[in-house]
């Protein structure tokens, strides 16, 4: 299996090279930020740039499953950004129908399981059926993992566990004494999943921005300059280099 994944990272260039010493982290998660700044360096409409970082998922979705990478979750929409102007959320939606629309055949050869994380409030009765048809159509995909955190908050995932675990309690199914963090966990988005080794932010800013705050806790951060939509394979793969030079403590010594 080794060999097999060195050899596909051979693949693209003798620099992306991973020694027999590193290995791949089980989950990375990723901040898709810069999209708009992207756009305006160009004088472009923000919405450009967002197009535009739509084609480096696809590329970075296509590169992770290659180099066997189990798990990928992208930060696509936030629960903050319903404060943006309408015109900008509109595109955004619109923008992820037409990426699920195409995921199939985009993602051809790669079987790849597509998730949607997030609430599904306020989302349109239309994307919502694109969501469920997509997940429905991916489900027994055994490849990488792909969870696309749209209408997600970190914040508003753990107020949801909390409401669920409350109603179990209310309801009888369980006791206050059996609430633990493994219970908790089993009440997020990413339920039965690993929690992210990796979270990677490119654009400038250093924040978590609200993205996966429960399952981070111990996550290596990766900050870059680089605008998402410039965002490369070669990028993704110093990211990975760098994550395996640190030394994870895990509150030890
Ligand atoms: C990230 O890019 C995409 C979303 C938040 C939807 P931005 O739109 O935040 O780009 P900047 O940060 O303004 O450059
Ligand atoms: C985080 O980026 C959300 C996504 C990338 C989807 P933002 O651009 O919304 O975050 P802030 O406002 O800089 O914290
Ligand atoms: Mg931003």
């Amino acid at each position: 299996m080794e060999e097999l994944i060195l050899f596909r990272i051979d693949w693209f260039g003798k620099n992306n090279l991973l020694s027999k010493k590193e290995r791949l982290p089980g989950h990375i998660a990723i901040i898709m930020d810069g999209n708009g700044r992207w756009a305006q360096k160009r004088g472009l409409p923000r919405t450009a740039g967002h197009r535009e970082g739509a084609r480096t998922l696809n590329r970075i979705v296509k590169y992770c499953s290659t180099i066997g990478i189990k798990y990928l979750t992208v930060y696509a929409f936030s629960t903050e950004n319903w404060s943006r102007p309408k015109s900008e959320v509109d595109a955004l939606m619109e923008l992820l129908k037409e990426y699920l629309d195409k995921a199939d055949k985009e993602l051809e050869g790669h079987d790849v399981k597509i998730n949607v994380l997030g609430s599904s409030e306020r989302l349109s009765e239309d994307l919502k059926k694109k969501i469920s048809n997509v997940v429905e159509k991916t489900a027994n995909n055994k490849g990488l993992v792909l969870n696309v955190a749209f209408n997600y908050g970190g914040r508003d995932e753990i107020v949801n566990a909390v409401r669920k675990i409350a109603q179990d309690v209310k309801n009888g199914n369980i006791k206050i004494q059996d609430i633990n963090e493994s219970l908790v966990s089993k009440k997020l988005y990413t339920a039965g999943m690993p929690d992210p080794e990796l979270v990677i932010r490119p654009s400038g800013e250093k924040r978590i921005s609200n993205f996966l705050i429960w399952q981070s806790s111990y996550a290596e951060l990766w900050y870059s300059n680089v605008l998402w939509p410039d965002f490369k394979e070669k990028h993704l793969m110093q990211a990975i280099k760098d994550f395996n030079k640190r030394h994870r403590r895990f509150g030890g010594i």
